[in-house]
């Protein structure tokens, strides 16, 4: 069965470049990016590899930890990582499952057979700090993610997790953000202090509160 939004991120222990992680341990009370690769010593991925370690800092202020995964070994990982540290001027600290029999990768139905039963796609799940899947993307083995995009959207995720709001189209962390339409108007008040916005009477923007 395919995993949806709001279901539990399925717990599971694997061996990984790092050591052994019992994924829901590993998480803690932390968010987490659980992000499949179809395969080591692969350009694309040794660019996202580099990308999702330089944004580390990025990850860590919003409370989020990332894991890796692609169906190779541990040896493999070991070995590729001193070739993205290299070519992508980093350091890779965070840790990238081995799956070599599949396990974590059918859980997560990250193998798609009509574009590959051998490798992973790319595979994106955002989990919360209560362990439920956030967001799902698939990205073809062809195109190379945008992690700042992931950055943009953990940021909107952890905001209306906490507020009544929305964020629109194409919106960044700073911006103007939405009203949630199950708030009436006479409610705006106590709950956007810094006033609002009525564009349409299910179209009302605010200041982003948490600033
Ligand atoms: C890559 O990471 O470059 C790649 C991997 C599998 C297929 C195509 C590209």
């Amino acid at each position: 069965m395919s995993l949806r939004l709001g279901d539990i991120a399925p717990n599971f222990k694997a061996q990984t470049s790092t050591g052994e992680v019992d994924f829901h341990n590993w998480l803690g009370e932390s968010w987490g990016v659980l992000f499949s690769h179809p395969a080591d010593f692969t350009p694309v991925c040794t660019t996202e590899l580099g990308t999702v370690s330089k944004l580390q800092e990025a990850f860590a202020k919003r409370n989020v930890k990332t894991i890796a995964l692609s169906v190779d070994s541990v040896e493999s990982h070991l070995e590729w990582i001193k070739d993205i540290n290299e070519t992508q001027n980093t350091e890779v600290t965070f840790p990238i499952i081995a799956d070599p029999d599949f396990e974590v990768s059918k859980l997560y139905d990250m193998i798609h057979p009509n574009a590959s039963d051998k490798f992973t796609v790319r595979s994106v799940f955002v989990i919360g700090n209560d362990k439920k899947i956030k967001l799902i993307i698939t990205y073809p083995a062809s195109t190379g993610r945008n992690f700042d995009e992931l950055i943009r959207v953990i940021d909107s995720l952890q905001l209306t997790a906490n507020y009544s709001v929305a964020t629109p189209a194409n919106w960044r962390n700073g911006e103007d953000v939405v009203i949630a339409p199950v708030i009436k108007d006479d409610e705006i008040a106590a709950k956007f202090p810094k006033g609002y916005t009525k564009i349409k009477s299910y179209l009302r923007t605010t200041p982003q509160p948490n600033l």
